[in-house]
C-alpha cells in the first residue's frame, strides 16, 4: 500500500543510499503519479522573454551584477511568434519567464497576455518574479492562467543570505503564493537542491511545506554553480555543517522529486532543464520514471537562449524548437509515457470528477 510519509520518513529518504530501498521510493514515485495524473506527459513550451534582472541573487547568472551578460528584451512581436510555435507543436502552454525586470511594465505585459490569449488556446503562465500586487491584477485580469514564484529553500536565514532585498522592500514568496491564488491563478513554486548551506532537515522541511501549501505546480533542480555568482565563485556564505549539507547531485534531485509526488499526488511536477543539464543522456526521462509529469521544451529564439544564462551548460541550448520538439516526443515515447493533449492544468483535471489515467488523446 502507498502510504504518504511523514516527516521522519521523508528526512530518512532524503539521506538514504541504498540503492535496492531507493528502488522501491521510485517505483511508489512512480506508481502514485500514474495513478493521480496518468501517463500522460504535458509539454509547456518556455519563452524567455528578457533576461534583464533588478536583483542580486547570489546564485544567478541573470543578476544585476553579472556586468558580463549582454541584455535582451523580446519584442511583443517576438514573443507571440514563440507562442505560435508551441500552438505549431501541440503544446497547451506557454511560459513567459523572464529576470525581475520592470523593464517589463504592467500594460506592456497585459497586452501580450491578452493577445495570446485572444489569438491561441494557450494557457499562459508567467514566471516574473516578485512583482507588485497591481501588476498580479493586472495580469490576471488580462487572461494569464498560471504564476510560477519558487520559495527556492524554506530556511529564512538562508534564503536571506542568497537573496538579498530590492531596497527595503520585504520579501515572503509565501506570501505573495498566499497571494496568487487569491487573484486566481493556479499557482506553482520550488526549490533548488543543494545550495551550499542547505541541510538535509532544510529540505525535508521544503517537502513539508510544499505538502502543506496547496500548490498546482512543483519545481525541483539540482543548484549549479555559476563563476560569475557569490555561490559559484567559491564565496562561502555559511560554513559547512557537518555532514548536513546536502549535496547537489542527480540522485538527490530524484530523491526530492519523488518524495515531492508521495506528498502532492496531484501535482505537476516537471522533469526541469536544471535536471536535464546535469543529466542531459537521460536525466530527463529518469525524473518523468520517478514521480514528474511535465516537460518544458525551451521555444526562445536561439539568438537569445544562449544570453538566457541562469546556471552555465544549459540543456537543448543549441536546439531550434523543431529539434527539440523532435527530440523530446522520441524521449517519452522511449518510455511508454505519452504527451498530454490541452493546457494540462491542475485545475482542469480537479474539474473532471472521473478523470482516468491514460485516456487522453495522444500526439506521439
Ligand atoms: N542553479 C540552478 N537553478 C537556478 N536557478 C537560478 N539560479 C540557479 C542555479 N545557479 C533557478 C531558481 C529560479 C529558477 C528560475 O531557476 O530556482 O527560481
Ligand atoms: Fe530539447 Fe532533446 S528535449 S533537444
Amino acid at each position: 500500500m502507498n502510504t504518504t510519509p511523514d516527516k521522519t520518513e521523508i528526512l530518512n529518504w532524503l539521506r538514504e543510499t541504498n540503492a535496492e530501498r531507493l528502488a522501491e521510493l521510485w517505483r511508489r514515485a512512480d506508481e502514485t503519479r500514474r495513478q493521480h495524473v496518468g501517463d500522460a506527459v504535458h509539454l509547456r513550451g518556455l519563452v524567455e522573454i528578457s533576461n534583464f534582472c533588478a536583483r542580486q541573487c547570489a546564485y544567478c547568472g541573470l543578476r544585476m551584477g553579472n556586468e558580463n551578460l549582454v541584455r535582451y528584451r523580446m519584442l511583443a512581436d517576438e514573443i507571440f511568434a514563440a507562442a505560435q510555435q508551441a500552438v505549431k507543436f501541440g503544446y497547451g502552454t506557454v511560459v513567459l519567464q523572464a529576470g525581475e525586470d520592470y523593464g517589463i511594465t504592467t500594460e506592456w505585459l497585459a497586452e501580450v497576455v491578452r493577445r495570446i490569449k485572444s489569438e491561441t488556446p494557450l494557457a499562459v503562465t508567467l514566471s516574473l518574479g516578485e512583482r507588485s500586487n497591481k501588476d498580479l491584477a493586472a495580469w490576471r485580469a488580462a487572461g494569464a492562467d498560471r504564476y510560477l514564484l519558487r520559495f527556492e529553500t524554506s530556511d529564512r536565514n538562508l534564503f536571506d543570505e542568497i537573496h538579498p532585498p530590492l531596497g527595503n522592500r520585504e520579501c515572503d514568496r509565501i506570501e505573495i503564493l498566499r497571494r496568487l491564488r487569491e487573484f486566481g491563478f493556479e499557482v506553482g513554486s520550488g526549490i533548488m537542491v543543494g545550495i551550499p548551506g542547505q541541510t538535509f532537515a532544510s529540505v525535508a522541511k521544503d517537502i513539508e511545506l510544499f505538502r502543506e501549501l496547496d500548490l498546482d505546480m512543483i519545481g525541483i533542480g539540482p543548484f549549479i554553480p555559476h563563476p560569475a555568482t557569490p555561490l559559484g565563485s567559491g564565496f562561502k556564505i555559511f560554513p559547512p555543517v557537518n555532514g548536513e549539507q546536502v549535496p547537489n547531485n542527480e540522485l538527490m534531485v530524484y530523491k526530492a522529486v519523488a518524495l515531492t509526488r508521495l506528498v502532492r499526488p496531484d501535482a505537476n511536477i516537471p522533469a526541469t532543464t536544471a535536471l536535464a543539464t546535469i543529466n542531459k543522456k537521460n536525466g530527463r526521462e529518469l525524473g518523468l520514471q520517478r514521480g514528474a509529469n511535465v516537460f518544458m521544451p525551451n521555444l526562445t529564439p536561439l539568438k537569445y537562449r544562449r544570453l538566457y544564462e541562469i546556471y552555465p551548460n544549459k540543456a537543448c541550448i543549441a536546439e531550434t524548437g523543431d529539434a527539440c520538439n523532435g527530440c523530446l516526443g522520441l524521449r517519452i515515447k522511449g518510455i511508454g509515457r505519452h504527451i498530454g493533449s490541452g493546457a494540462g492544468g491542475r485545475r482542469d483535471r480537479q474539474m473532471l470528477p472521473e478523470f482516468e489515467a491514460g485516456k487522453e488523446f495522444c500526439h506521439a
